[in-house]
């Protein structure tokens, strides 16, 4: 059936370093574990929602390596439709170096290889299926030229949701030319050079990003929660979350975007503010088991409450 969730973005291979500590420059550290695993935001994000009941699309480029080739069948058996998924010649599949240390912080180095190749032509070649979507989700490890083209295909159909990470921001059209505009706390104050740590700094850097032209704004704060603002209901808002003893928190944004996709798509009658407390529960699940994809839940592991 036709996919409400279509995510146009990367697809990465994590190589996943668990170590006592996050390593000093010139420093060698012996880690304790090793995990391989599917990420990308872009991936990680379509997944996300797939495993929570969500049809789902991805347009992405995968490298013509053993990695590409495993990377669009463990896609196909999400159940995520992979049509517009394509491998390119003489590319590697994009490369995440991760190291997770003990008190759950990260590192993180990408080499996007094939993700630098996805281009217009490809949001074209699949613009019935964004016509089509009920919500769209977009990042930034993904040339920005096709983003911009996918947005524009969207316009007045589905709801976009562009999360901006990681926080190198190459075109201001996506504060405006996003429904939504989701960031979390560290990329907030990369982009707008304030300190975002606190619940009342977030209401700040929500604010900034109304006036930056954003027409909703959801800003992440990990163990804090959620701050909220939008056009019709302007005062920022604050969800708290559920405190827990977090393994390893990467890729719990990608968990939070799926999962408010997910919602968005197929429970379009609850509020933003239901939708964002709801998306911050299944992130929450994702901090409580090592890695990405492999941390996220699948539906019928989910409570009533957040099916
Ligand atoms: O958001 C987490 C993701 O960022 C990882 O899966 C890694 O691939 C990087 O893209
Ligand atoms: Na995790």
């Amino acid at each position: 059936s036709k996919p409400r969730v279509v995510v146009v973005g990367s697809c990465m291979i994590d190589l996943v370093s668990y170590a006592p500590r996050l390593p000093r420059a010139g420093e060698t550290l012996t880690g304790r574990k090793f995990q391989q695993g599917f990420g990308g935001k872009g991936a990680n994000q379509c997944v996300a929602a797939a495993r929570l009941g969500a049809e789902t699309a991805l347009i992405a480029r995968l490298g013509d390596d053993s990695f590409g080739h495993e990377y669009l069948k463990a896609l196909n058996k999400e159940g995520v439709q992979t049509g517009y998924v394509s491998i390119t010649k003489e590319m590697h599949t994009g490369m995440a170096q991760i190291v997770v240390a003990e008190c759950g912080e990260n590192q993180i180095v990408i080499v996007p290889g094939a993700n630098r190749n996805l281009c217009v032509e490809d949001v074209q070649l699949a613009k019935e299926t964004i016509e089509a979507a009920k919500v769209l989700l977009f990042q930034l490890e993904t040339p920005v030229e096709a983003t911009l083209a996918a947005l524009k295909l969207a316009k007045g159909k589905g709801k976009r949701i562009v999360n901006a990470a990681p926080a190198v921001l190459k075109d201001t059209a996506l504060f405006t030319e996003s429904d939504i505009f989701c960031i979390n706390e560290t990329e907030a104050e990369e982009l707008l050079k304030i300190p975002v740590k606190s619940i009342e700094d977030g209401y700040k850097a929500a604010e900034k990003f109304r006036d930056l032209g954003c027409s909703a704004i959801v800003i992440t704060l990990g163990s804090q929660g959620a701050i909220l603002s939008t056009q019709e209901d302007p005062t920022p808002y604050h969800i708290p979350v559920k405190k827990v003893q977090p393994v390893d928190t990467t890729g719990a944004g990608d968990a939070f975007l799926g999962a408010m996709a997910y919602y968005m798509a197929y429970h379009p009658q609850l509020s933003l503010k239901e939708i964002v407390h709801r998306a911050c529960s299944v992130a929450t699940i994702s901090v409580q088991s090592p890695g990405t994809q492999s941390s996220f839940p699948y539906r019928n592991e989910l409570p009533d409450a957040l099916l």
